[in-house]
């Protein structure tokens, strides 16, 4: 009897201790479950490709994202919290409720999934972590909540967006450009979301489309959801056997959208191009900043520089922008050719938009384009088309300065370039920008003059009805209304309403009543009120 009880007792160990192998290659996550922040612990993937958990940055915080785990490089391919990295203390935990959830250290819980019929958790061999229900249904998935990248078997649907990084190596956080496929007509573009400037990149598809990233041909195409047919093509040729690379497609810091493959095998490094968006990198919109100039002689590093005349805003990181060494009124009764110079640049252009030109004119010549700018005191830079013989008079702020091969090759751009030393601009020399908050206060200015004069309000007629709308939403703290549609804006409301104000000062078309640079400076700082501008015109209040 004794005998047969411990046998039972043996048989029962060696199964249950048989189950637990078992469970050790079973890659599902059960209710209860959770990681740590710093404890190096993940959740795999059968195929251990790819793992879900915190993900270290240089800052020393965390990330619950999920990552390729098998390559030195880890690339992180999503994230829960992008914008708000988590501390060491931190957890995520699958509870015994069903909810995903993010706790911080300070106690704050961020709720991914609320916990509807939830019963157990997958990372796929895919790089979709899903949420299940007790017959695997999926209920939830990472794939619907895109970051920066797609992965085969992976689909971004109309509405649906992918926001760059920051930096790619560094800050994980929202960056400047966005791809989108439009949910009003299907279009998918690339564009600089912070700016109404036109998309730099575009399929001019029409429909209800989706971008689908073919697992089995590791292949990009927009395709039309009624049949499944090809809107357009992105991917042409990729590197074969599909099967020894790691695919991802990534809209990328610099504004491109890649699809990259990462060879399987012992000695890779890197993530190789497979297709690219945009071959020109200097044509992506505002990649220097305002007043810089972008030069690719490769097409593919971007090197920012500063326009002649201007100075970096931070010297360390070139693509912010830049500011001019001297503010001069060009238009001031007593101001003479004589406080400039015409600087050429070849094979350059200042792009086209709306708000960029002051004038075209048809029919002229190098010399002609050169002596326009001169001679009109409002134009600061002039591009002259070789093959067309136009010249386009351009107006302040100076943005995407760029030579790009061979995009530019027939252009060349005249530059009016203060002349220092001029004892006219002795005072506003004083006052020039000298502390880094200086700076970025003027590269926040100017950022301002460019979103309004981006969305048409700058020197237009029906642009005062527009102006009179602002200030007086302005004026009844109501300014949340004219950037309701802009989640990122509205993120960092108090500072935007604070920026968009001064914005408007910066550019009342009367020189006298704006503000000086030391004022603009407080009013940003916050350490004098923004007062509502004064407009010439103030019938409106
Ligand atoms: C893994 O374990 C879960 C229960 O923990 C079970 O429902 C599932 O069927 C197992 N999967 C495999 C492939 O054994
Ligand atoms: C996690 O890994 C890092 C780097 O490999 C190591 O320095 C650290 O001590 C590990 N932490 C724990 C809790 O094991
Ligand atoms: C676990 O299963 C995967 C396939 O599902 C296999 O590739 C892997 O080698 C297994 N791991 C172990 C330790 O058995
Ligand atoms: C706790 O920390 C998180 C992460 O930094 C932050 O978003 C949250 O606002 C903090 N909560 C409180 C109550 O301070
Ligand atoms: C939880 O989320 C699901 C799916 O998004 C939704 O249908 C459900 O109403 C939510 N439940 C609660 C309690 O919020
Ligand atoms: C699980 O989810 C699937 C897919 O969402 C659904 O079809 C199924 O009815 C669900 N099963 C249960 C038991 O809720
Ligand atoms: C990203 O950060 C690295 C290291 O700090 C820096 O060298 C690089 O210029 C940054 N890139 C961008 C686009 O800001
Ligand atoms: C596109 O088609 C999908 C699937 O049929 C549908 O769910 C979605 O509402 C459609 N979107 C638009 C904008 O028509
Ligand atoms: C992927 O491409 C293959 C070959 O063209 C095709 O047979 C398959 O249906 C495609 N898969 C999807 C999900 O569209
Ligand atoms: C389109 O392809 C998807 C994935 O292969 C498939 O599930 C769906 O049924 C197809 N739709 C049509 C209308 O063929
Ligand atoms: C996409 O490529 C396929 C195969 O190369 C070709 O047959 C098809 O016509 C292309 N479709 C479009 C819309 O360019
Ligand atoms: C960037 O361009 C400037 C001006 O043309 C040049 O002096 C500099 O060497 C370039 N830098 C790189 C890294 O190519």
């Amino acid at each position: 009897m004794a005998v047969t009880r411990t046998l039972l007792w043996v048989f029962t160990f060696i199964l249950s201790s048989l189950c637990s192998c078992d469970q050790m290659n079973n890659s599902t996550i059960n209710l209860g479950s959770s990681i740590s922040a710093g404890s190096n612990s993940s959740w795999k993937s059968p195929s251990r490709d790819f793992a879900f958990g915190f993900y270290r940055l240089v800052t020393g915080k965390y990330l619950v994202g999920i990552w390729f785990d098998k390559i030195s490089e880890k690339t992180l391919v999503w994230s829960a919290n992008r914008d708000d990295p988590a501390g060491k203390e931190s957890s995520i935990k699958l509870s015994l409720t069903g909810q995903l959830v993010l706790t911080h250290s300070n106690g704050t819980e961020v709720v991914i999934y609320n916990g509807t019929s939830t019963n157990s958790a997958l990372m796929q061999d895919d790089g979709n972590f899903v949420l299940q229900n007790s017959s695997s249904g999926i209920i939830w998935q990472s794939f619907n909540f895109p970051t920066n990248t797609i992965l085969p078997d992976q689909a971004l649907v109309m509405g649906q967006k992918l926001y760059s990084n920051a930096n790619d190596t560094v800050d994980y956080s929202i960056g400047r450009y966005e791809l989108e496929i439009q949910e009003l007509d299907g279009n998918v573009l690339l564009q600089a979301f912070h700016f109404s400037n036109p998309a730099y990149w575009y399929t001019d598809t029409k429909g209800n489309v989706s971008i689908v990233f073919n697992q089995t041909t590791a292949s990009m195409r927009v395709i039309f959801v009624e049949d499944n047919s090809t809107a357009s093509n992105m991917t042409t040729t990729v590197r074969t056997p599909i099967n020894d690379y790691y695919h991802r497609a990534t809209i990328n810091d610099k504004g491109n959208f890649q699809q990259l493959a990462f060879y399987k095998g012992n000695g890779a490094s890197q993530w190789d191009v497979e297709w690219e968006a945009i071959s020109e990198p200097c044509i992506v919109d505002n990649i220097c900043g305002v007043f810089g100039f972008c030069t690719s002689p490769d097409n593919k590093i971007v090197n920012c520089t500063c326009l002649p005349g201007y100075s970096p805003l931070d010297p360390n990181i070139p693509s912010k922008g830049c500011y001019p060494k001297l503010v001069i009124d060009f238009c001031a009764p007593n101001s003479s050719n004589s406080q400039f110079t015409i600087e050429t640049l070849d094979a350059t252009d200042f792009p086209n938009f709306d708000f960029a030109n002051l004038a075209k004119i048809e029919q002229t010549d190098e010399d002609g384009c050169r002596k326009e700018v001169m001679n009109d005191c409002f134009c600061v830079a002039g591009v002259f088309y070789r093959n067309t013989q136009a010249c386009y008079k351009k107006r302040m702020p100076l943005v995407n300065g760029r030579r790009s091969n061979p995009n530019t090759n027939n252009m060349v751009a005249f530059l009016k370039v203060p002349v220092e030393n001029n004892n006219l601009d002795h005072k506003d020399k004083k006052e020039s920008p000298s502390s880094a908050v200086l700076l970025a206060s003027f590269l926040s200015c100017s950022i301002l003059a460019v979103l309004f004069a981006a969305i048409g309000i700058y020197q237009q007629p029906w642009a005062q009805r527009y102006i009179h709308w602002v200030l007086s939403c302005v004026r009844d703290g109501n300014l949340e209304s004219t950037v309701s549609n802009d989640t990122e804006l509205l993120s960092d409301y108090k500072r935007f309403e604070r920026m968009a104000m001064v914005g408007v000062w910066c550019i009342c078309s009367n020189p006298t009543v704006r503000p000086s640079m030391k004022k603009v400076v407080q009013m940003l700082e916050g350490t004098v009120e923004v007062e509502v501008p004064p407009l010439v015109d103030a019938q409106i209040f």
